[in-house]
């Protein structure tokens, strides 16, 4: 009897729960796009920002693509790097973040920049048409990080670069703890499925491994720190909401808010309340 060859298959329903889990990535952002996120954790996006770029070696006229732009912590530094002859372009899968970064552009009377709603694992633009792709805390988030990694590569001209941040560790694992305690207040989430990626976003993705699987070249990592000064407990209680986090904390019900915040706060290091962590500057060329 012949034998019929049975190809591997991704699991039924595996493409729902991916475009599922982006539908609740983009709603979180929208909730948080106008307001909240800039002022959480005191600039600390803005400042890491700033710093991707600088180590992205931006050249004057260079196109550049910043993958899950936010409110443009790397776009606007970036737009700036590269001149009046290059131009930066940022996508987000949240249309409350790109809505409110077009409209700063626009505030500002920007030229060379522009915003749209586009996933990074699959963005619509031709082959090689950027001199570098960046992206900042974007890979711990997304469902599929080597997807966003492959689209990078097929985006950049030869040669051209690519820069990604991610979360190290806190040097006190108090901070981690506040918000595990604020965490074990919530009600377990109904759509939750078994997620094939929930290593990456525990403990971020393997960035440099990712980028030598698709054939990057000369990828460095820079380890430095980032601080986020918080005012006092109620600072960083604010913050925990202005961010992705904020879909655990919607599920703490009303009624045991305020025992979670205490429950937190009591976990908090004392003041002043310096959050020193280590952020993962990972840059490559595009072989
Ligand atoms: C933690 S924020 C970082 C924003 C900005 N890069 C910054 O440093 O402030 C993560 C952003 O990535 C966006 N995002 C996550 N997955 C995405 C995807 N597959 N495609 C486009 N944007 C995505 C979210 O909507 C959110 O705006």
């Amino acid at each position: 009897m012949p034998t019929i060859p049975v190809e591997p298959v991704e699991p039924l329903g595996a493409g729902r729960d991916q475009a599922r889990r982006k539908e609740r990535i983009a709603h979180t952002f929208d909730l948080v796009a106008k307001e909240d996120y800039q002022r959480a954790h005191g600039g600390f996006h803005d400042r890491i920002g700033a710093r991707l770029t600088e180590l992205a070696g931006l050249r004057p006229g260079d196109r550049v693509i910043d993958f899950g732009c936010g409110r443009g912590a790397v776009l606007f530094p970036a737009r700036e790097a590269v001149g009046p002859d290059g131009y930066a372009v940022g996508i987000d899968l949240s249309e409350g973040m790109a809505h409110a970064t077009a409209q700063e552009a626009a505030r500002l009377g920007l030229r060379n920049v522009s915003v749209r709603v586009d996933d990074i694992e699959s963005p619509g633009f031709p082959d090689s048409s950027f001199e570098a792709v960046l992206s900042s805390l974007v890979l711990q988030v997304t469902p599929d990080p080597a997807a966003a990694i492959a689209s990078a590569r097929r985006l950049l001209t030869p040669g051209g670069r690519f820069g990604a941040t991610s979360f190290g560790p806190d040097d006190d694992p108090r901070w981690g703890e506040a918000f595990r305690v604020l965490a074990s207040f919530a009600e377990p989430d109904p759509e939750e499925r078994p997620d094939p990626g929930a290593g990456h976003r525990r403990s971020g993705p393997d960035i440099p491994a990712l980028l030598a699987d698709a054939g990057f070249e000369a990828i460095r990592v820079h380890d430095e720190v980032a601080h986020s000064d918080y005012g006092g407990p109620e600072d960083w209680w604010r913050s925990q909401w202005g961010g992705g986090r904020r879909r655990v904390l919607d599920r703490i019900p009303e009624s045991r808010r305020e025992e979670a915040r205490s429950a937190a706060f009591a976990a908090l290091p004392p003041a002043p309340l310096r959050r020193t962590t280590h952020i993962l500057y990972t840059t490559a060329t595009c072989g």
